[in-house]
């Protein structure tokens, strides 16, 4: 298949695009750099650097058959004090990506959602038909995108599988070219830990020491990129099996939690990271970072009903992948702690 991935050059776009090529599809990427980096496209896409506003040549040149749209914004905390980026990236953005789509006739689609769309659960496991109450505007612009598709599909007879990622984690190692996490601002737990593993942190704080958990610390749901992007090869096969079936003009639009299923606490992480690294990694108690739910679990049922789906590395596989991929980096950006997210 000719596949258009867009934002291909940052953490997750990257290790799908390279998938992708190892499956045998042949891939463009569409990236504007924003957050992203050139040498992370994966050698034997092509590359145009360009925004998803900026998509209708791309696809006008034909020969697509899919898009797989991971290009976004995606740092919570920008999104509460700059939400106009968000609804005019997120959303609008999509919404013109999907305008050049049906413009040129491409109509197979799979999305990057995540669990923010749910925002703070009643129960977990997280259900795809748990209420969607986002809390803040970067769940609230990909949610307004599901819905979108969902309209795009009854409408002009799209094709499309949304996925609500978890907490993903891990990297693509190889040994010509390995794939991972390098935001210039470092927000996520694992990769912080790392720093402060290699000693370029002091310390890491637990956000919140008294949360109604186990150890008292956030639970999260922890996926292997990897695993990730097993199940975006699914879903574009799945979509792209919905739109060879839809003769009748009809479309599809599938929504698949991507998680493991179960929880590990901030602690339990910060433990794995000692394991593995076999450094000290020093970590203090800290007040509750705002906004944090106190867990937060997929179920992963819907998934593997539907695209077969089961993730198959576990927590120490994650954070062994992601500290091989960090001591790959240089110094410089293994260390960065500025002012910026991909
Ligand atoms: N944490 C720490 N110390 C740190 C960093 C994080 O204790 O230095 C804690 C957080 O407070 C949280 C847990 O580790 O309890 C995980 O935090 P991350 O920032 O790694 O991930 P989040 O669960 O906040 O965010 C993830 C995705 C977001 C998505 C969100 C949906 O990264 O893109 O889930 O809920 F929006």
């Amino acid at each position: 298949m000719r596949v258009l991935v867009t934002g291909g050059a940052g953490y997750i776009g990257s290790v799908v695009t390279a998938e992708l090529l190892s499956a045998g599809h042949q891939v463009t990427v569409l990236d504007n750099l924003s957050t992203g980096h050139a040498d992370a496209v994966p050698a034997g896409a092509e590359f145009v650097e360009a925004g998803i506003t900026e998509a209708d040549p791309v696809l006008a040149a034909g020969g697509f058959d899919a898009v797989v749209h991971f290009a976004a914004k995606s740092l919570v905390p920008e999104s509460v004090t700059a939400p106009e980026l968000y609804w005019h990236n997120n959303t609008s953005g999509t919404l013109a990506l999907l305008e050049s789509m049906r413009r040129h006739d491409v109509r197979t689609i799979v999305f990057s959602s995540t669990a923010a769309t749910y925002g703070e659960p009643d129960s977990v496991p997280i259900l795809e038909s748990s209420p969607t109450r986002p809390t803040n505007p970067y769940g609230a612009s990909k949610l307004a995108v599901d819905h979108m598709l969902t309209s795009y599909a009854r409408a002009h007879g799209f094709s499309a599988v949304s996925l609500r990622y978890f907490n993903v984690a891990g990297a693509r190692i190889t040994p010509e070219n390995s794939q991972g996490e390098r935001h210039a601002t470092e927000t996520h737990l694992i990769p912080i830990a790392l720093q402060v593993a290699a000693g370029l942190r002091p310390q890491l704080q637990v956000n919140g020491v008294h949360y109604p958990t186990p150890d008292g610390s956030c639970v999260r749901d922890y996926i292997h990129v990897l695993d990730l992007a097993d199940a975006h090869l699914r879903a574009l096969e799945r979509a792209t099996r919905d739109q060879a079936d839809g003769s009748d003009g009809q479309g599809s639009h599938l929504i698949c939690n991507l998680g493991s299923g179960s929880g590990s606490s901030v602690r339990e992480v910060i433990e794995s990271v000692r394991r593995i690294t076999g450094r000290p990694t020093p970590a203090v108690d800290a007040p509750n970072r705002a906004g944090d739910p106190a867990v937060l679990i997929a179920s992963n049922d819907k998934a593997a009903a539907e695209l077969g789906w089961r993730p198959t590395r576990d927590l120490d596989r994650m954070v062994a992948d992601a500290w091989q991929f960090f001591q790959q980096l240089s110094p410089e950006t293994a260390g960065s702690t500025g002012a910026d997210h991909g």
